[in-house]
């Protein structure tokens, strides 16, 4: 008969008590700062609490099944841990310590007969195992990791086409998530602004932040979908604080209705997400008659991002991340045909120009802004198997299914530069897998300064022309120059 080892370690962090707690109690969160895990898998739906489970993938191969049996917010939580090699009790404490938080970590294992005999090969083997875990927990809640900020590093393999697309599957994802560090920030008291929050990346997106504490304002056309969304997100992350806004973005009068809306409201937004897009073919025009793609990629976020940008500076510090695609490295921007009516149109041209051209407003809208506090960043979900790709790309689908990543993949980097402590170092670059990417793979991409010049002037006269046509009525009736 084995007997029971006992674990019992303590760690002091310069970290508010509700911060340790949240981020410890996302226990699917433990591959982050656990450095034996491999894997953790939230197996439960809902926010976490007594009744939780969670699997845990060890790096040595052994598969745990945890159990939250007792949650006491802000002070303790209990588990019970299954396994081949043992079963345990594991209990975390937390209290308030002059230096910020204790956390104190104590577990009773019971090994079966071969963790039993390795134990007694090597009594220090579980200390050393707990002991590295404290440590993950300490870096982690201290929180003081340094932004990844070499985007040439990448350049050679985003130039090489197939190393280039294998990134963008979810083999891309996983090679790039072992070199992570742990998001250990917290959002509560952060306001964040997501469009197409109703399906595929934006959900996903939405939901994570959520559960990081932040209060949601969900941007989305379809009114029934932003309802069921927020029921979804709220249930799921326990965060009441969602609220929806709907507008078709590909309008430019809800556009302005929509940033007016929220600049009467007032209230400062920490971080917008321009996540919503779409792909069209064949070519369509809007009812306000511009070309769709151009409308919802480009102009749409323009004003948007424009118009708000008092609420962005009111944050003090605060966040844009623009949701691009790879396909935006075919193409330079076409100044003197934004809206793709010369030659064959292509929806898979228009939309990487339309990304182009966001690009290039992520460039200048980081160095005009960076004196106000806002970060502004753009990237790449990789390709993520979403409702959009259904829709627009069945072909590709088909043929890419197996190597897809989930939406949440997509979403990842998203939520990590509107969240993470180390993402505000930088600003102004394109970000795939948490990491910075040539803007550009080939010079002939590359638009002139007076092209640069060209579009931002286009962009200005639409949102004053759209804008002045809102204040006219009907507000649809008339069409932009351009
Ligand atoms: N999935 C990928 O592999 C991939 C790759 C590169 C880039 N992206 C980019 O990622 C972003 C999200 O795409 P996704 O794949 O998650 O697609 P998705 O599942 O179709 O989600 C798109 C979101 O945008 C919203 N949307 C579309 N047109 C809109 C409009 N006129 N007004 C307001 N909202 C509108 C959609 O609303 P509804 O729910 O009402 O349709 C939905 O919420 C897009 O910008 C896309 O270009 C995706």
């Amino acid at each position: 008969m084995s007997q029971d080892i006992l674990l019992d370690k303590t760690i002091t962090v310069d970290r508010a008590l509700g911060e340790c707690f949240a981020y410890v109690a996302d226990f699917a969160r433990v591959q982050e700062w656990d450095p034996g895990v491999s894997r953790a898998i939230r197996l439960t739906e809902g926010p976490p609490g007594v009744g939780s489970e969670y699997r845990v993938v060890m790096k040595a191969g052994l598969s745990l099944h945890y159990t939250v049996v007792a949650f006491e917010t802000s002070s303790r939580i209990l588990m019970t841990v299954q396994s081949s090699a043992f079963t345990a009790d594991e209990e975390i404490l937390f209290e308030p310590a002059p230096e910020g938080t204790r956390i104190r970590y104590i577990a009773r294992f019971r090994p079966g007969l071969l963790l039993g005999i390795a134990t007694r090969c090597s009594p220090r083997m579980m200390e050393s195992v707990g002991k590295s875990a404290m440590r993950g927990l300490r870096a982690a809640l201290q929180d003081t990791y340094t932004a990844p900020s070499n985007a040439d590093r990448h350049a050679l393999g985003d130039r090489l086409i197939l190393p280039g697309m294998i990134r963008f599957t979810r083999f891309g994802y996983d090679s790039a998530r072992k070199r992570w560090k742990p998001v250990s920030a917290r959002l509560d008291g952060k306001h964040v602004l997501v469009t197409g929050a109703t399906s595929g990346i934006g959900l996903a997106a939405a939901h994570a932040l959520a559960s990081m504490g932040a209060e949601l304002t969900l941007v989305g056309r379809d009114a029934g979908k932003l309802s069921a969304a927020v029921a979804e997100i709220s249930a799921g992350s326990g965060n009441s604080h969602v609220h929806a806004e709907t507008a078709d973005l590909a309008l430019m009068s809800d556009v302005h209705a929509l940033a007016q809306r929220l600049l009467v409201q007032g209230k400062p937004i920490d971080a917008l997400i321009n996540n919503a897009g779409a792909l069209f073919n064949p070519r369509q025009l809007t009812a306000e008659g511009l070309e769709k793609s151009f409308a919802l990629l480009l102009l749409g976020p323009y004003i948007l991002t424009e118009r708000l940008q008092p609420l962005l500076a009111a944050a003090g510090k605060s966040r844009v991340v623009n949701v691009l695609s790879g396909g935006m490295y075919t193409q330079r921007i076409r100044v003197r045909d934004l809206q793709s009516s010369r030659g064959t149109y292509s929806g898979s041209v228009a939309y990487a120009r339309a990304k182009r051209g966001l690009m290039i407003l992520t460039e200048e809208w980081a160095r005009r802004w960076r004196s106000a506090g806002i970060t502004v960043n753009a990237m790449h979900p990789g390709w993520a198997d979403t409702p959009g790709v259904e829709s627009s790309l069945p072909a590709f689908r088909r043929l890419t299914r197996p190597v897809l990543r989930t939406p949440e993949q997509g979403a990842d980097t998203v939520v990590w530069l509107a969240a993470a402590t180390e993402a505000a170092q930088v600003d102004g670059q394109f970000w795939l897998d948490r990491e910075p990417h040539p803007s550009h793979i080939s010079a002939k991409t590359r638009e002139s300064p007076e092209d640069r010049a060209a579009l931002l002037a286009a962009l200005a006269g639409l949102m004053a022309d759209t804008q002045a046509a809102g204040q006219e009525s009907p507000p649809r009736a008339r069409k932009p120059r351009n």
